[in-house]
């Protein structure tokens, strides 16, 4: 073919820079290279693929729908590459590494007892762990920024699977005095007159209990946003409202009496806590090892207050 100049792996990585920084010059910068030299593989691409990628906007410049297009694509063969060098590497003798990433209640209290055992079995393999909400996590693994997350059940249409390997039983606790404490069967729609402690936006936390209050027509007279479980749980405990939470975020402070469970009907909602991959991507040894033992091996169970009312 004349003229035929393939798509290098370089100019994707230049182009997803000029994406992110929003200027060839910013790109130019973070790359460490000159502009025209940015300039010249933005112009490469378009050539190549036929389409304008960017056009101008005020003093920036912008991805077209094509750039957008353009951009997704790079980032999942940018990835793809990644993992086969980490892939090859690891088949050659080279380090075994998992990257997980875990949704902020799994990463503080499912995953530490459970990667405690797995260090002590397969010692060779070497795991880091970044914990972040639910959208983060799962940025995270779209980005092939991770090879694993640990979170509730995979988002629909995503092109992530999963599979569940410990139920995650979701409980309303208020202070250890709160007045509700000794009723029996609360209908859900009697704590639409508490005050509503809330994890941020984003997190999977939150929207579960959106979905609660959404099924069980409750419209809460307040509602107050903390964005962790940590100072959602001291908030309830000093009296602040109540909130609904994985009993495992809970079971330490339901069993030394800090904090009461509210016995609502429709609770515990039970949930689970599914290992979440790519679906269709090839995992690497190692990754693929520690999935397996998440799935089939008798792992440490993290501390469960337990569906029962304590
Ligand atoms: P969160 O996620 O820690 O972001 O609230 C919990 C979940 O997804 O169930």
């Amino acid at each position: 073919m004349l003229n035929y100049l393939p798509v290098t792996l370089g100019q994707l990585r230049t182009f997803l820079k000029v994406a992110e920084t929003g200027s060839i010059a910013g790109a130019a910068a973070a790359l460490v290279v000159t502009e025209p030299s940015v300039s010249a593989a933005v112009a490469a691409l378009r050539r190549e693929l036929g389409a304008d990628l960017i056009e101008r906007a005020g003093r920036g410049i912008r991805l077209t729908e094509a750039g957008h297009e353009l951009a997704l694509h790079a980032t999942d063969i940018l990835g793809l590459v990644q993992s086969a060098r980490r892939s090859v590497a690891e088949a050659a003798g080279g380090p075994r590494h998992v990257r997980l990433v875990a949704v902020t209640t799994a990463g503080e209290y499912v995953l530490p007892p459970i990667l405690g055992a797995f260090f002590d079995t397969h010692p060779g393999v070497q795991v880091s762990l970044e914990v972040g909400n639910r959208s983060d996590a799962i940025a995270r693994l779209v980005a092939r920024d991770a090879d694993i997350a640990v979170g509730g059940r995979p988002p629909a249409e995503s092109g992530i699977a999963g599979e569940a390997f410990l139920e995650n039983h979701l409980v309303v606790v208020g202070r250890s005095d709160h007045p509700l404490r000794d009723r029996r069967a609360l209908q859900p729609r009697v704590l639409a007159r508490e005050t509503w402690l809330l994890r941020e936006p984003g997190s999977g936390t939150r929207a579960t209990t959106e979905e609660f209050f959404a099924s069980n027509d409750i419209q809460p007279a307040a509602v107050m946003t903390i964005g962790s479980n940590g100072a959602v749980k001291e908030a309830a405990v000093v009296g602040l409202g109540v909130t609904l939470i994985s009993s495992h975020a809970v079971a330490r402070e339901l069993a030394d009496g800090r904090l009461a469970r509210l016995d609502v009907r429709g609770t515990p909602l039970r949930r689970a806590w599914y290992a979440l991959y790519r679906d269709g991507s090839r995992l690497s040894k190692s990754t693929a090892l520690f999935l397996n033992y998440l799935m089939t091996e008798d792992h440490p169970h993290p501390t469960d207050a337990g569906p029962a009312r304590p």
